[in-house]
């Protein structure tokens, strides 16, 4: 599909008012997007885990406007308070969209959203936030055209989800899911994302993450800047091509079950992604003291009691524990013993790999 498929036909009758809720679970990188061309289009293809319990839940009431508007209008609440300093961004999301959702400016929108992560845990809202608007606002435009799909429902909110944040078009559906165009994989797209549709072991069924919160406060660099921080990077075309042998090689990792493997990739993607930060102009260090403390408990005890656990990281300091259902009693003891020292106050939050958004009313 091309963005043209993306435009919709001749404007229907739009509904006059209405509210749709929807709850869509934040995803886990395990081949990281870390930098991209314009309108969104990310330099290498990725790959994630979606996520279950980590999620936005946002409602979009809506109510047409008598005279239309030449600006959209909108107000948000974040957990229950107007927050001005969020509006930028969907400010920018909905001018980025407005192609392909010509009824934007036709409404008045009231956008209430909250996460069931506590706020500053350092877990970005964004991709759950934005795959949670994008889907609310394709409710409105089903209800336009009642006869559309269900496969193009999520490949358009997935579509219009990556125009707000990236990594956002992989929110939309469980459990995991490709973004970005690979030679090897056919429906992969630029442009959205898709649910792997090659064979995966039943190891890879029940993996659980656990978030170790080492840093709750606000990143140093946002995620947008260190993306711009890849074009001119030294190392930026060798790591794009890393991303595309990663996919291939997680191909018969998935297949076959591999978890030594899987262990292997998994790691090596996350410290590369720091790598980048690492030795972009200007440099800059998202870990802290902490992370490095997990990661080498982790690889001591995975040394030492063969569990296969491993870690991955995110553009920020907390440490994704990923392991298989198996291991679940083990790994738990280990972190309550070893890893929640390294937490700030000793939070953490148990995840595991989820089945995408739902829609709540
Ligand atoms: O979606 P963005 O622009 O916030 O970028 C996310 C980038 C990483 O989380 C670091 C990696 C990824 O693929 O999710």
């Amino acid at each position: 599909m091309t963005e043209k498929d993306f435009l919709p036909s001749a404007c229907e009758e739009l509904p006059l008012s209405g509210k749709v809720t929807w709850k869509v679970p934040s995803n886990i990188a395990l081949v990281k997007y870390w930098g991209k061309r314009a309108d969104q289009i990310p330099a290498n293809p990725s790959i994630s885990f979606t996520l279950d319990a980590s999620a936005t839940t946002t409602s979009l009431s809506y109510e047409k406007s008598e005279l239309g508007s030449s600006k959209f209008s909108f107000e948000l609440f974040f957990e229950g308070k107007s927050k001005e300093d969020f509006k930028p961004k969907i400010q920018t999301f909905f001018e980025r969209v407005e192609k392909y959702l010509p009824f934007l400016k036709s409404y008045h929108f009231k956008i209430e959203t909250s996460n069931s992560f506590p706020h500053s845990s350092g877990i970005a809202s964004s991709a759950s936030g934005m795959a949670a608007l994008s889907l609310c606002l394709m409710d409105i435009e089903k209800k336009m055209n009642p006869t559309m799909d269900a496969i193009f429902f999520k490949r358009k909110a997935s579509f219009l989800a990556r125009l707000g944040s990236g990594s956002a078009s992989r929110s939309i559906e469980g459990d995991l899911i490709q973004w970005g165009r690979h030679y090897s994989i056919n429906e992969s797209s630029d442009l959205y994302g898709i649910q792997y549709p090659y064979k995966v072991d039943s190891v890879f069924k029940n993996f659980h993450d656990t978030i170790l919160l080492v840093h709750k406060g606000q990143k140093k660099v946002s995620s947008s800047v260190g993306h711009n921080l890849m074009h001119d990077h030294p190392y930026a075309e060798r790591r794009f091509a890393q991303a595309h042998e990663n996919l291939d090689k997680l191909k018969t990792i998935f297949e076959e079950g591999n978890l030594n493997r899987f262990i292997d990739i998994v790691e090596s993607e996350a410290l590369t992604l720091h790598a980048m930060m690492m030795t972009s102009m200007p440099y800059f260090i998202l870990m802290k003291p902490d992370t490095l403390e997990i990661i080498n408990k982790i690889w001591e005890y995975r040394a030492l009691t063969k569990v296969p656990v491993c870690f991955t990281l995110d553009a920020g300091a907390n440490v994704h524990v990923l392991y298989p259902e198996s291991v679940k009693e083990k790994v738990i003891q280990f972190i309550q013993d070893e890893l929640v020292v390294h937490c700030e106050k000793g939070h953490y939050i148990c995840d595991r790999i989820g089945n995408g958004a739902k829609k709540l009313y």
